[in-house]
């Protein structure tokens, strides 16, 4: 589904970019019921029964993703209502306890780069995409926060991930925020 695309690419992407610093987001401690189905590092920021969207699973390849490689992303899960114009992305992420990203992005907007198009109707959506990531990665510990609010703030999802760039390309996933 085309979200998931829009989500898991910035949450890969945008680690590697731009820096604009300001203040954090809370984020629930680790807790393994939070961990989101499928070969992937994402977990969600808080118990997600209320959230629209209800996600199936999420599968990366590779899982880890490396720098350099296409990353292969395949998702499956269900919207309970439609997700109209006016749907916002919040993204932060924080490089050790640095916030160098911090923004929000109009999700149909964004989305078009990822070929969504609004209004996302409700029911089953699945997603297959696949992203080229960047070679040159700066190596340290990054923190992705990706919270997507319909016009109404209601929660349609919210994810996080804990990565760990090593020097000369390998990545190391945290099981959990450290
Ligand atoms: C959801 O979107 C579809 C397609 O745009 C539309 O036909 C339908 O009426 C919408 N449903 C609601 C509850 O707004």
């Amino acid at each position: 589904m085309k979200l998931f695309a829009l989500l898991t690419s910035s949450l890969l992407a945008t680690a590697v970019s731009a820096s604009i610093f300001g203040s954090s987001i809370e984020v629930a401690p680790y807790d393994d019921a939070l961990d989101v189905p499928g070969k992937n590092p994402l977990q969600h920021c808080q118990d997600p029964k209320d959230d629209i969207l209800d996600l199936e699973s999420v599968d990366l390849d590779p899982n880890p993703p490396l720098p350099g490689k296409t990353l292969k992303i395949t998702a499956t899960g269900t919207l309970s209502q439609n997700v109209t114009e006016g749907a916002k992305v919040h993204l932060q992420v924080k490089w050790g306890l640095v916030t160098i990203i911090k923004m929000t992005n109009d999700l149909c907007d964004a989305g078009k780069e990822v070929d969504l198009k609004c209004p996302i109707e409700k029911g089953e959506i699945t997603l297959e995409k696949e992203v080229k990531l960047p070679k040159e990665i700066p190596p340290g510990k990054y923190n992705v926060i990706a919270d997507v609010e319909t016009k109404d703030e209601d929660r349609v999802t919210c994810l996080t991930a804990t990565v760990e760039f090593k020097r000369g390309g390998n990545m190391v996933v945290h099981q959990g925020l450290k």
